[in-house]
């Protein structure tokens, strides 16, 4: 299996980069993908995150834009799977760089105006770079009744607007996201069945995403 690496970004902080990245390698190792996450915030809060876990999970290590096509060799190296990589806010030449070593970037928004004007600086340095792309809504207040609330109605608007190319599966703002990480456990691995659900979907969808660029890129 070719090593598959997938950037989470947006250059808006606190959108839920780090809260995806680690659910994303928890994802991939839950279902016995061999995965690395290089965290290149010098927060290091997914290193953090997933340091906290009891159990055996994915590996983490910490690096910076310019060391991060070292990792990815040394990734390739140990056969590893997967890569995730866990990007800062604001820092636009290390998120150029990932998106530049990633076959997919995932960029994270939260439905306000504010992150969507911040998505159009981060959407056009993923166009710019000619990467397969997707944009997860994440923190969305929970539907009514399969009815979207106002505020993530006019979200997708303005997403459709940018041509922006939309996930299939909103996060929505749950504790759990937050309990889960505190343990460096994922929420599919908690009792909220409905977070667990949504994960798993989103999950699904990008794994099918990068399946697709391995099969192009393998001749048959
Ligand atoms: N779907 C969600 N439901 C509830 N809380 C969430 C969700 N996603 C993220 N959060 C919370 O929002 C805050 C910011 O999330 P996170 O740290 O993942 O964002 P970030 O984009 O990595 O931030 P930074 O730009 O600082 O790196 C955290 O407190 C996190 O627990
Ligand atoms: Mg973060």
């Amino acid at each position: 299996m070719i090593l598959r690496t997938v950037a989470v970004i947006a250059l808006k902080g606190g959108s839920g980069k780090t809260t995806l990245a680690t659910h994303l390698a928890l994802a991939a190792h839950l279902r016995g993908l061999d995965t690395l996450l290089v965290d290149i915030d010098p927060q290091h809060s997914a290193r953090d995150v997933l340091g906290a876990r009891d159990e055996p999970g994915p590996a983490c290590v910490t690096s910076s834009g310019s060391t991060l096509l070292a990792a990815q060799f040394a990734a390739v190296g140990v056969r590893k799977d997967l890569l995730i990589i866990d990007t800062p806010a604001g820092a636009v030449e290390n998120v150029s760089e990932a998106i530049v070593l990633a076959d997919l970037a995932v960029m994270v928004v939260r439905p306000t105006l504010l992150d969507i004007a911040g998505l159009a600086r981060t959407f056009s340095i993923v166009r710019r770079l000619g990467k397969p792309s997707t944009v997860v809504v994440n923190q969305a207040p929970v539907a009514r009744e399969s009815v979207e609330a106002p505020l993530v109605k006019r979200a997708l608007r303005a997403l459709d607007y940018m041509q922006a190319p939309v996930a299939p599966v909103i996060l929505r703002s749950r504790s759990v996201y937050q309990t889960a990480l505190e343990r460096g456990r994922s929420a599919e691995e908690m009792s909220d069945r409905a977070a667990a659900r949504e994960m798993a979907a989103l999950w699904d969808f990008i794994e099918t995403r990068i399946a697709a660029r391995r099969t192009d890129a393998e001749p048959a």
